[in-house]
């Protein structure tokens, strides 16, 4: 079975618990896009794991974990993610990076910085992890792939001609900054070839073989659908695609394979970064939700923007990406609110909008409109089943369930692996 997993928010919806929910009944886990702008936490009986390039499911030995072609790999925070498990106990054998995927090279964050800052008040407060630069590289066809690190003679005279030609004129002509010494870059990525080189794989066949073998296969979305370069609020958003068929390029898995897609949803929403967030609370209730949910990114520390949850970006979510079953993530945070609200439409000029809008600048002309629906005021955290959820809570679960046009089949009620209330047919079996 092949199931795509995918955020249907801003992101951080709690995906990497999911995960490590599926993970623990696959064969494979595969990421497919995005890099270390990801952050995605799983929690187990040895203490909180925050994976930004490695799949979530390295924790299970019997798992093989893929980072796929469309994914962009920063060596330098792959090799430090790879020291950290190791630290830990953990003896990543079960890793491969597809030769395929292209790297973060050095000068990529430096490149995402200055752009941010050339930006000025329009910035879009990205993660500083050069995965913008290192896409537009990728599709200017200048990019360096991680096979490449395997041909020293090939990166030499590329370096040569990307950085002595291509970075260093705009570095030290537009934004007077230092020129990069190719040959010393050359050295330096010699090493972290040398330390790579057992996880590169050509990829494609371990997948194919995987999946003519009926192997329960699971794609890792990173970011989300609003994150999305063609379906978010561009330019407010990342640069690769994160909903479903950005898992299929990104791997190479055809989409006669996929089985289902799962939506994983916020219980109310959360952004990172700039750009419109129509639900957004700017008042004492948005603070208090984000104390109570400890709302500071994973990556970067920053606080989170807090909203109401919105289920016209919710359907949105689901239509896009085809979600079959949903999963609503930390209903808990909510445990102590008398009130309730999910956005179900935007009122522009009078108008009634049922799904995001593609011009953004609308957005500063819209209207929220609320459906109002009374909380549980109770703690959740230790319901294992839904007969276990108060009756109010239950009927916020379905109501959004109806709303997304989804069955809402996994809800989290904490952050540990045991908070976890699921319904519907098994996954995976
Ligand atoms: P991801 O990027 O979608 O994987 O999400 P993050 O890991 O960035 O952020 C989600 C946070 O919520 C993490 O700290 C998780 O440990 C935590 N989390 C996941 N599910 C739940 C839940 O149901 N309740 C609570 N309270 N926390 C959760
Ligand atoms: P996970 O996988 C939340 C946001 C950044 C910024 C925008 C562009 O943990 O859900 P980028 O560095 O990608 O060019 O930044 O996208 N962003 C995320 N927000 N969760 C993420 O990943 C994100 N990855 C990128 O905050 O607004
Ligand atoms: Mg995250």
């Amino acid at each position: 079975m092949v199931i795509i997993l995918v955020g249907g928010q801003w992101g951080d919806e709690g995906k990497g618990k999911v995960i490590d929910f599926l993970a623990a009944k696959a064969q494979m886990v595969i990421r497919s896009q995005g890099g270390n702008n990801a952050g995605h936490t799983v929690i187990t009986e040895d203490g909180e794991f925050k994976f930004q390039l490695i799949p979530s499911g390295i924790l299970y030995p019997a798992c093989t974990c893929i980072i796929g072609n469309g994914v962009v790999v920063d060596p330098i925070v792959l090799l430090r993610e790879l020291s950290q498990l190791k630290e830990r106990g953990i003896q990543p054998k079960n890793l491969m990076v597809s030769e395929r995927a292209h790297m973060v090279m050095r000068y990529h964050p430096l490149f995402d910085r200055l752009e941010e800052d050339a930006r000025g008040d329009d910035r879009l407060g990205t993660t500083w992890r050069g995965i913008g630069p290192a896409y537009a590289d990728k599709i200017r066809r200048i990019g360096f792939r991680i096979g490449d690190l395997q041909k020293e003679g090939f990166m030499r005279k590329k370096l040569a001609f990307v950085v002595g030609q291509v970075k260093n004129p705009i570095l030290t002509k537009l934004y007077d900054a230092e020129a990069y010494d190719w040959e010393s870059m050359l050295e330096e990525y010699m090493g972290y070839a040398k330390q790579l080189d057992p996880y590169i794989k050509d990829t494609f066949p371990i997948i194919q073989d995987a999946l003519d073998s009926g192997a329960n296969i699971l794609l890792e979305g990173a970011q989300a659908t609003m994150l999305d370069l063609d379906f978010g609020t561009y330019p407010y958003v990342t640069s690769s695609n994160p909903t479903a068929g950005g898992a299929l390029t990104g791997s190479g898995i055809a989409p006669t394979k996929v089985d289902l897609t799962i939506g994983v949803f916020k219980a109310y929403a959360s952004r990172v970064g700039y750009g419109p967030f129509p639900s957004e609370l700017l008042d004492g209730v948005g603070d208090q939700i984000r104390e109570r949910g400890h709302e500071f990114g994973t990556v970067t520390g920053r606080p989170r923007r807090i909203g109401w949850f919105d289920s016209a970006v919710a359907r949105y979510a689901v239509r896009i990406n085809g979600v079959g079953r949903a999963a609503l993530m930390r209903l808990d945070i909510l445990d102590e609110q008398p009130l309730l609200k999910i956005c179900t439409a935007y009122d522009f000029r009078g108008e009634l909008h049922h799904h995001p809008l593609a011009n953004i600048s609308h957005y500063k002309h819209c209207t929220p409109i609320y459906e109002e629906m009374p909380g549980w005021e109770t703690p959740i955290g230790s319901a294992r089943c839904w007969e276990d959820l108060p009756s109010r809570c239950r009927d916020y679960i379905e109501r959004i369930g109806e709303l997304i046009g989804a069955p809402i089949d996994l809800i989290g009620t904490g952050p540990r692996r045991d908070q976890f209330v699921t319904r519907g047919p098994k996954l995976f079996d």
